[in-house]
C-alpha cells in the first residue's frame, strides 16, 4: 500500500514536472496558445466553451448551449461568467448570466444573450454563433444567488433580457422540489418579447403551487399584468412579499422601480439585486488636472470620462471584461489622486489603492499604475 501510494505520488509529480517543462518549453507563449492551434478545447489551464447548440427564441436574443472544458466548476443559480470571443483580432469579454439550472445532468451552461444595438459582442454573437464557436470563460462569479437554506418564501422579479439569472433560479428549486411559496414575475414589452414563454407556461400548467406572472408593458391583452411594477402587481401575484426574500434582475427603470416600492414598504433588505446595467450617476461637467498612466509614461488631460475610456482614448488597452462594475478585471492600483465611483457617488483619495477602471472618474490629478 505504501509502496502504490509513493508511485502514485511519483507519478504526479512526474506529469506535474513534464507539464512544467512543456510550459517552461513554450514560453513566452502560454501551452494553451499552442494547443489551440490543434483543437481549441484541449486546455491545460484556460476555461473555454464549445457552442454546441443555437436558439433564437425572440427577434433580438440568441441562445447558446455551451460545453465548458474540464476547468469548469459549476454554478450557483444567479451567478454569471465571462465570456470572450475575438472580434477582428481583438479579444472582448462580457458578463452573462447561465439560465440553466445549477443541476443540469449534463453539465452545459446556456446563456440566452439579447442582442443590444450598441452591444459589439451580444450583436456579434447574436449574428454569428454556430455549433462549433469556441469562446473563453471565466469560472463563475458574483453574489447574487439563492441562500442555503432556502428561504420559504421567494419573489423572482426580472424584465426583459435580465431573465437568465432568475430563470436559473426558477429551474433550480424546480429541480430541487422547492415546497415553499414561490411567484416568478417577468416583465416585457409584449408576449413576442418573453424568452422561455412556452417553458414558463409549461412550469405554470404542470406545477400549481409555482405561480408564473407575465406582465406587458406595451400590451394590453393576454398576459396577467399590464404597465408598470407597483404595490398592486406585489399584492396580485405575491401577497406574502412582506414574509419572501425577492431577487431582483432587469433593465435600470424596473430596477429604480422596484428598489423604490421596496423602499417605501420598508423591505429593503429583502430585496437582492443584479444590475447588468451601465453606471448612472451623472459626474460634473467641470473636470480638470491630468491623469497619468504611470507604467506607459503617458499623461492625458483628464476629459472626466471612465479611467477605462480614458485610458483607452489614450491609446492604452488595459484588461477589462463587463465594463460596469461587476467583474473586476479592470481593477488597477491608484498612486495617488482623487477619483468618484459613479456607481456608488463615493470619493477616494487613498493612494496606492485598488480600484476598478470602468467605474471610476478622476477628479482633478490622478495617477494610476497603466
Ligand atoms: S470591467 Fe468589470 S469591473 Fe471593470
Amino acid at each position: 500500500m505504501a509502496i502504490q501510494q509513493k508511485s502514485r505520488r511519483s507519478g504526479f509529480r512526474g506529469k506535474f514536472s513534464l507539464l512544467s517543462l512543456f510550459e517552461a518549453m513554450a514560453t513566452p507563449h502560454a501551452l494553451d496558445r499552442y494547443l489551440e492551434l490543434v483543437d481549441p478545447m484541449t486546455t491545460v489551464r484556460d476555461l473555454r466553451g464549445e457552442v454546441t447548440d443555437v436558439h433564437r427564441s425572440t427577434s433580438d436574443t440568441v441562445t447558446l448551449t455551451l460545453r465548458p472544458t474540464h476547468q469548469w466548476a459549476g454554478f450557483e443559480a444567479g451567478q454569471f461568467v465571462q465570456v470572450g470571443v475575438v472580434i477582428d483580432g481583438v479579444r472582448h469579454t462580457r458578463c452573462y448570466s447561465p439560465a440553466c439550472s445549477q443541476y443540469r445532468s449534463d453539465g452545459r451552461i446556456e446563456l440566452t444573450i439579447k442582442a443590444h444595438p450598441e452591444g459589439l459582442v451580444s450583436q456579434y454573437l447574436h449574428r454569428n454563433a454556430q455549433p462549433g464557436l469556441v469562446v473563453s470563460l471565466s469560472q463563475a462569479d458574483g453574489t447574487f444567488h439563492l441562500p442555503t437554506p432556502r428561504p420559504d418564501r421567494i419573489l423572482l422579479v426580472s424584465g426583459g433580457s435580465g431573465i437568465t439569472p432568475v430563470m436559473s433560479m426558477l429551474r433550480t428549486l424546480l429541480d430541487e422540489g422547492y415546497s415553499g411559496d414561490l411567484t416568478f414575475l417577468h416583465y416585457a414589452y409584449t408576449e413576442n418579447d418573453v424568452s422561455y414563454r412556452a417553458e414558463l407556461d409549461a412550469i405554470a400548467s404542470e406545477h400549481p403551487t409555482v405561480r408564473i406572472a407575465l406582465a406587458y408593458t406595451d400590451q394590453v391583452d393576454g398576459g396577467d399584468l399590464h404597465g408598470f411594477f407597483g404595490t398592486e402587481h406585489l399584492d396580485a401575484v405575491a401577497p406574502w412579499h412582506t414574509d419572501a426574500e425577492t431577487y431582483l434582475c432587469g433593465p435600470p427603470g424596473l430596477m429604480r422601480g422596484v428598489k423604490g416600492v421596496y423602499e417605501e414598504l420598508g423591505l429593503s433588505d429583502r430585496l437582492h439585486l443584479e444590475e447588468f446595467a451601465a453606471p448612472t450617476i451623472a459626474v460634473s461637467e467641470d473636470v480638470d488636472g491630468d491623469v497619468t498612466f504611470s507604467d506607459s509614461n503617458v499623461v492625458a488631460e483628464n476629459s472626466g470620462r471612465t479611467l477605462l475610456e480614458q485610458a483607452e482614448d489614450a491609446g492604452l488597452s488595459p484588461a477589462y471584461g463587463c465594463r460596469m462594475g461587476i467583474c473586476f478585471t479592470c481593477t488597477s492600483v491608484k498612486t495617488s489622486g482623487c477619483t468618484t465611483n459613479v456607481q456608488t457617488g463615493e470619493m477616494d483619495s487613498e493612494p496606492h489603492k485598488k480600484i476598478q477602471l470602468c467605474v471610476s472618474v478622476p477628479v482633478g490629478d490622478v495617477a494610476i499604475e497603466i
